[in-house]
C-alpha cells in the first residue's frame, strides 16, 4: 500500500524497450514505439491517481538521432499526435508542458513536430497543480553544456550550483525523487543528470510497453521502503 505522506513528487521514467518488445512479438519496432504512447498514458494517469506532482519521461535523447531517418520520423510523429491529442486533457488537468531539450539540435527534427510541441507548451503555461516534463533531443551533457555557455556569454566568470541550476531547461522545477527505468537496462543513459544527483533509481524489467498502474504503484511502495540521507546521517 501507498503511503499517500511519502508519495516521490517528481518521477522520471526512462521509456526503453520499445524495440525489443515489439521484436519479441515478431512486429516492426515502430508498432514498439506505438505500444509506448499507450503505456505513456496509463503512466501518467497512474502518477495522477497517485498524486505525483511531477512527471519526466525521456522521450528522444541527443543520441537517438543516430537511429534511421525513418525511426526518427516515425517517433516524432507519435510525439506530434499525442501531444496534438493531449493538450487539452493537459489543460482540463491543470498540467503544464515542459519540453526539455535542443529543438535546434538536429535538422532531422521537422518544423511541425517542433511547432506542435512550442504551441502546446505555449497553451499549457498558466497550469499549475502538475507538471508534465517531456525531455526531448534531450542531452544531459548537452544541457549543462549550454548553460554554462549562457553564463559565460552574461559575463561570468565564477559560477555556482544555482547559476547553472537557473539555466537548465527545468529551471524552477524540484529535482526528480525517483528515476525508474524500464526494460532492465541498469544506467541513466545521459537523462537528468544534473537533476538526478540524489533521485533513487530503480530498474524495472518490464519492457516500456508493459508498463502499468500497478508497476507504477510497486515503485513508488519500493521508493518508500528506501532510506534517503543526502549525505547526512539518521
Ligand atoms: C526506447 O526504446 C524508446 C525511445 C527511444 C523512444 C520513446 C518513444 C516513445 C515511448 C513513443 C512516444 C513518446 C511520446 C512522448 C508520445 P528503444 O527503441 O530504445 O527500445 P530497445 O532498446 O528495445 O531497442
Amino acid at each position: 500500500m501507498i503511503d499517500p505522506n511519502n508519495v516521490p513528487r517528481h518521477i522520471g521514467f526512462i521509456m526503453d524497450g520499445n524495440g525489443r518488445w515489439a521484436t519479441r512479438r515478431g512486429l516492426p519496432r515502430t508498432a514498439g514505439h506505438k505500444a509506448g504512447v499507450d503505456a505513456l498514458t496509463r503512466v501518467l494517469e497512474a502518477c495522477n491517481d497517485f498524486g505525483v506532482e511531477v512527471v519526466s519521461v525521456y522521450a528522444f535523447s541527443t543520441e537517438n538521432y543516430k537511429r534511421k531517418d525513418a525511426e526518427c520520423a516515425f517517433i516524432f510523429d507519435l510525439i506530434k499526435q499525442f501531444i496534438n491529442q493531449k493538450t487539452q486533457d493537459l489543460i482540463k488537468n491543470d498540467t503544464r508542458l515542459v519540453v526539455a531539450g535542443d529543438l535546434e539540435y538536429s535538422e532531422k527534427l521537422d518544423a511541425e513536430t517542433k511547432n506542435a510541441l512550442l504551441k502546446a507548451v505555449e497553451e499549457t503555461k498558466e497550469c499549475k497543480s502538475h507538471t508534465f516534463v517531456l525531455c526531448f533531443s534531450y542531452g544531459g551533457r548537452h544541457e549543462i553544456v549550454d548553460a554554462v555557455n549562457m553564463l559565460i556569454k552574461e559575463g561570468k566568470t565564477e559560477l555556482t550550483e544555482a547559476d547553472i541550476e537557473s539555466k537548465l531547461y527545468t529551471a524552477g522545477i524540484d529535482d526528480p525523487d525517483l528515476v525508474v527505468r524500464a526494460s532492465g537496462e541498469q544506467r541513466t543513459s545521459n537523462y537528468l543528470m544534473w537533476q538526478s544527483a540524489y533521485a533513487e533509481l530503480m530498474f524495472v524489467k518490464d519492457f516500456w510497453p508493459d508498463f502499468n498502474k500497478n508497476i507504477v504503484e510497486k515503485c513508488i511502495v519500493e521508493y518508500q521502503r528506501r532510506n534517503r540521507r543526502f549525505g547526512n546521517v539518521n
